[in-house]
């Protein structure tokens, strides 16, 4: 599939332009642990897959930049000296936003074409945000050598979606996209932004991903509320991120929060402690427990954090029923996208027909399966 939507970018590019552009991939992410923990500065476990973005980039000599994003058959002009964000939702501002970012650092860009298609489905959890805004960033670094680094690139990828799109993120997407290893899963400690690699090679079991196919509404705004609470109580507890807290800091000031927020904090300070625990797990081999601490991620996310919703919770519940489902849980930011399943690598037929055809029943809708496997970071194709 990645090699298609290279050939098609660039194929369109040339029958558009008549020049060779630079080529780019940058990937989505899954995540096996460690949900909504970034923004406290703390640890996720996110590793690059083979689905992403495929982008087509060169300079433009006509005195105005243009996007044309294949899969939406959308396309836009624009200016560089007037960059402003657009509507809510719409996928200009991930690239305008990036452009704008990179502004803000005092790095000229020139003129530029981009158009780019990708193969991961919109609103699954997987990062399709962050793969474009990696492309399109890296795309101009090259492009007009400004000299910025991966993690300056993928700092920029972020201001723009706080920015541009209003989502108020963390850094994992952008840096598991960016920083991807084949075969590797990246433990990665928000607060330095540093990683350890783990290989991944789950021997009889592999990673199974579902998809809910459903974003429910104010998504974004739930997110940027769960965000701001966190911060609010580690205000509260005088530490600097919630990543500092501890258990016995949270009953210190239990009377001072509501019972809610309460069970929020307590959710972030255990999945943190889940992450770090399922690297354990790995280096140990034992998927026993690392399925175990991604079942306590799901239902700490479903019932503490609450960002999960009816069809995620059917989709690990299901899993549950089958012995051979070791773990499972949501992935992402929630209210919809994939379940993350660690599966028996021989039930994984039995196990995509029998949640298939249940979610179909439950719902009226089909839900999708997808295998991945761990890719590397955002790179050009040559
Ligand atoms: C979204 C955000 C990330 C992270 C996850 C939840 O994907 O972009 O920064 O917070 O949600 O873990």
């Amino acid at each position: 599939m990645k090699d298609e939507l290279i050939k098609d970018v660039k194929a369109r590019y040339i029958e558009a332009f008549g020049s060779e552009p630079l080529l780019i991939f940058s990937p989505g992410r899954i995540n096996i642990i460690g949900e909504h923990t970034d923004y406290n500065d703390g640890f996720v476990f996110p590793a690059a897959v083979d689905k992403g973005i495929a982008a087509a980039i060169q300079k433009s000599d006509t005195g105005v930049s243009t996007a044309h994003a294949l899969d939406m058959e959308s396309a836009i002009e624009f200016q560089l000296d007037n960059l402003k964000p657009q509507a809510e939702g719409s996928w200009e501002n991930y690239v305008l936003g990036v452009v704008a970012e990179i502004q803000n650092r005092n790095k000229v860009v020139g003129n530029f074409n981009i158009i780019f298609r990708g193969d991961i489905p919109s609103g699954a959890g997987m990062s399709s945000s962050a793969a474009l805004e990696n492309s399109v960033v890296f795309g101009l670094n090259e492009l007009f050598d400004l000299g910025l680094s991966k993690l300056d690139m993928i700092l920029i990828s972020q201001k723009a979606e706080h920015n541009y799109v209003g989502v108020k993120c963390g850094i994992m997407d952008q840096y598991a996209s960016m920083f991807g290893k084949k075969n590797h899963a990246l433990l990665l400690d928000c607060r330095t932004v540093k990683s350890k690699a783990y290989e991944i090679d789950f021997k009889d079991h592999q990673l199974m991903l579902i998809n809910t196919n459903v974003k429910h509404s104010l998504s974004d705004s739930a997110y940027n509320d769960r965000r701001s609470a966190c911060e609010s109580i580690a205000e509260l507890l005088g530490v600097k991120a919630l990543r500092d807290a501890t258990l016995i800091d949270l009953e210190t000031v239990k009377d001072r929060v509501t019972p809610e927020n309460y069970q929020k904090t307590l959710y972030v300070i255990q999945e943190n402690n889940r992450a770090i625990m399922a690297a354990k797990a790995l280096e140990d081999g034992d998927l026993e427990a690392l399925g175990k601490l991604i079942y306590g991620s799901h239902d700490g996310l479903s019932k503490q954090y609450k960002v999960s919703c009816e069809e995620l919770d059917f989709l690990v519940a299901q899993a549950r029923m089958n012995k051979q489902v070791l773990g499972a849980r949501m992935m992402g930011g929630g209210f919809g996208g994939c379940t993350i399943n660690l599966i028996e690598k021989n039930a994984t037929k039995a196990f995509a027909e029998s949640v298939s055809e249940a979610y179909l029943k439950a719902f009226g809708k089909a839900c999708s399966i997808y295998f991945i496997a761990l890719s590397e970071g955002t790179h050009l194709v040559n």
